[in-house]
Order: C-alpha cells, then structure tokens, then sequence
C-alpha cells in the first residue's frame, strides 16, 4: 500500500460537490493576528472585522462534533462537550517530546489540547473531509504545526512514521475486526509506545460483546464487548500490558443536540430516564485503556 498514493487520490474528496465551496471559501481566508487559550472551550480572539466571515465559514462547516470552540463572540457549542473526555484522561498523559498520533480525531479537538503538554510531533488521521476542513478552519487561528492527515486505522501499518503515543478514541466499536484493528495500532507503535484506547463496553463478567443492527441508533456498531472479552482482544493482538484507566457513561450532559448539529443527539437515542438506548440495550458506557507490548 502506497500512502502517498493514497493521500494524492484523496486530495480529489475536496472535490465533492458538498465540500468543495467550502474549501473554496477556506482558501480565500486569511487570519494574520490572533490569539488564543487552550481551555475547555478553545478560545480565540481575532480581529472584529474578520467575524462575519468567520460567521459564514463556521455555519458553512456544520455540523461540528467535537468542540467547543469560541472565536470573540460566536460559540460553537459542538454536539460533544470534548472536554469531558480530555479531562477524564488528562491526569494520565505525559505527552511532552513524543511522537503523537490521533486517529479519528475528528476535528482536531484533542491535537488541539495535545498542544500545551509539548509533544514533539502531533497528527491527526481521520478520513472526514468536512473534519479536515473545520480542522483547518480552527488552525487558521492557531496556526499550530498539527499534521492532518485523511488516512484511516487500516492505514497506520503501511504509514512510514512510528509513534510514541496512539489515541484511538471511539473507533474500535465501528470496525468489523476489532483484533485486527488492535494489531494496526499495535503496528504504529515505536517500541516502548502506547496506545491510549477509548472504546464502548457493557456491564458483565463473561467472554461476550453484544452484536447489535443498530445502537443507539447507529447502524455501523459491530461489536460491544465486555471488559474482559475487550482484555481477549487485547491480548490476541499481542499487547502485553493493560492498564485500567476508568469507565464512565456517556450522558446528555456531555452529548445533546445543539444548534450547530442538524438532527438528533443522544436524548433521542435513549429512553426517558436514560436507563437503556431506544433499542432496549445498556446505556453508552465507555472505558479508557492504556495498552503497551
Ligand atoms: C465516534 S467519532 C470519535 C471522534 C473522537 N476520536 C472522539 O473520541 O471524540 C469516530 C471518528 O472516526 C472517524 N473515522 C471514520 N472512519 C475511520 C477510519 N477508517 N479510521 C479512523 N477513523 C475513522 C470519523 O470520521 C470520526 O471522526
């Protein structure tokens, strides 16, 4: 498999009629003086003048995930409060001078906060044209030297470059081979390298993960494991070391809908009271791993 191939064939999605007036308008924009916070919410003051502009491109570039961010006054509020995660995982990282990897990270929310914990390098693989392009957005304002990249996780053992540390968030549960797609990161590691794995699980003590149609409304779910089924995986795909990090469920706190998403958010994936998705399963509950060989 040649990545540079793959990356110049790819080059040709900013073509598709949905995106390429956005890319159009993004190329014609410039930003020459801001500044900004890596907070919770990714706070950037740029020039006034600029904001009907940056109105237009932002709404232009819905819908927005991941997030939030605010520029001056517009607040993206994104469907995820990302910071839930971040600051769920944060205590646990030590990022500076490493060779970091994001795959799936989306709009670059994470490589975003990845930025004041001083790695060496900072890429991000997501195969989303619309998430590069709100990448690129956000980064015209803080002009950071993340590298985004639209590859997938089936990508990462042909990519030349190895990495310290391999976030793979919310990825695992949407691969019909889960093994497989362990064993790829397994492959993007230096030696001595982590991955830190963010993945849907069920309650339970026995070997199974549940194989729904659909979850929470959403048709691409393969597999749901529970932990120790998920430590099955693990291991088959030759890590030797599995460290718990935590679980915690997902709410409606940290995903609802908002204005800068068109459609449905989790309130209407879950029953009343929360208790169980629309299907009748366990609610969305999520662990955090850190796995090294
Ligand atoms: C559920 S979101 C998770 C986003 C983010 N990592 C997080 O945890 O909040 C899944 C992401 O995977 C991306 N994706 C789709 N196909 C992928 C692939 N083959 N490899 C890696 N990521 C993929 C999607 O574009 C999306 O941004």
């Amino acid at each position: 498999m040649d990545i540079n191939e793959i990356l110049n064939e790819r080059k040709k999605w900013f073509e598709w009629k949905n995106i390429k007036p956005i890319k159009e308008a993004l190329n014609k924009f410039e930003v020459k003086n801001a500044k900004y916070q890596l907070n919770d919410i990714i706070e950037i003051k740029t020039d006034e003048k600029l904001m009907p502009k940056i109105k237009d491109l932002a709404l232009m570039l819905k819908p927005w995930r991941k997030g939030p961010f605010k520029i001056n006054n517009l607040f993206i509020d994104s469907e995820w409060r990302s910071y839930i995660k971040w600051n769920s995982l944060k205590p646990h990282l030590k990022l500076e001078n490493k060779d970091v990897l994001d795959v799936g990270g989306n709009n670059g929310y994470y490589a975003f906060r990845m930025l004041e914990m001083n790695p060496k390098s900072i890429e991000v693989f997501d195969p989303s044209p619309l998430f590069n392009l709100q990448f690129e957005f956000i980064n015209k304002f803080i002009k950071s030297n993340i590298e985004y990249k639209l590859l997938g996780v089936e990508h990462i053992p042909y990519y030349p470059k190895k990495f310290d540390v391999i976030f793979c968030m919310g990825v695992l549960y949407h691969r019909r081979d889960p093994v497989e797609m362990l064993k790829w990161l397994k492959e993007g590691l230096k030696k001595g390298g982590e991955v830190i794995l963010d993945t849907l699980i069920i309650e339970g003590n026995e070997e199974v993960a549940l194989s729904p149609m659909r979850y929470a409304k959403m048709k691409n779910v393969y597999f749901i494991p529970t932990l120790k089924t998920l430590y099955n995986w693990i291991k088959r795909a030759n890590f030797s070391e599995i460290e718990f990090i935590g679980k915690r469920y997902t709410t409606t706190n940290e995903q609802r809908k908002t204005e800068w998403i068109e459609g449905e958010s989790l309130e209407n994936f879950l029953n009343k009271d929360e208790t169980k998705t629309i299907e009748g399963y366990e609610p969305p509950l999520r662990c955090y791993l850190r796995l090294r060989y």
